[in-house]
């Protein structure tokens, strides 16, 4: 089920749940044009070498992504989509009171970038244990191709499709879902698999995960 607001330039698609929010960021061009250049600086910095079964440049064990979190425009998207997104969960009868009082009081616990040149990939992974994780595209000169995964260990079964891309031939593109990519955050449950397939063009994404306050 996809639910829109097109004059927000937002909505959520439930598998049935698990669920993909995705949402534009108004300042995109703003934060991209100072992070990107700073993306670049610390590559050369944090003496990446990843020794993952796939092809990203990832600050991921490398770096506290501090240089990002210092980033207020960034920071201000990223909790402006999450406070979206749970708003769309209460309102959709996900979270009962006690647990929406628990998302009302998550904290960002990791954040990281990873860069693919064209031909890159990332294998299939999850962010378990984390209650909710995101991605921002943040350069992405195609539309975004990571696909979320749904598989045998079904967290909530639904015998519906059991993966997920945003692809307009599939969506339709007289809607927002159809112009994920450049520009837009997506957030989804950490558990959720994800990955992505060999890219057709050059991407930089930011990813990050939330936790329950302790
Ligand atoms: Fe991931």
């Amino acid at each position: 089920m996809i639910k829109e607001s097109p004059e927000d330039k937002c909505g959520i698609y439930y598998f049935p749940p698990p669920f993909l929010y995705y949402s534009k960021v108004h300042d995109h061009e703003k934060i991209k044009e100072k992070l990107y250049s700073e993306i670049e600086q610390n590559i050369k910095e944090s003496k990446i070498e990843n020794n993952w079964p796939c092809d990203v440049i990832s600050s991921f064990h490398f770096d506290d992504g501090e240089f990002l979190v210092d980033n207020e425009d960034l920071m201000n998207a990223i909790w402006e989509a999450y406070n979206q997104c749970i708003s769309y969960l209460k309102q959709d009868h996900w979270l009962d009171e006690s647990l929406a009082e628990k998302f009302h009081y998550m904290s960002m616990v990791d954040i990281w970038y990873n860069k693919y040149e064209v031909g890159g990939n990332q294998e299939i992974h999850n962010h378990n244990k984390f209650p909710m994780s995101g991605i921002y595209f943040l350069e992405n000169t195609g539309l975004a191709n990571t696909v979320w995964w749904y598989g045998s260990n079904n967290m909530f079964p639904g015998g519906h499709s059991d993966y997920f891309s945003f692809n307009p031939d599939i969506l339709g593109n007289d809607n927002v879902i159809s112009q994920v990519g450049e520009g837009y955050i997506v957030l989804f449950p950490g558990p959720l698999a994800h990955y992505v397939p060999h890219t057709m063009h050059k991407k930089t994404t930011i990813s990050f995960n939330f936790s329950f306050e302790e």
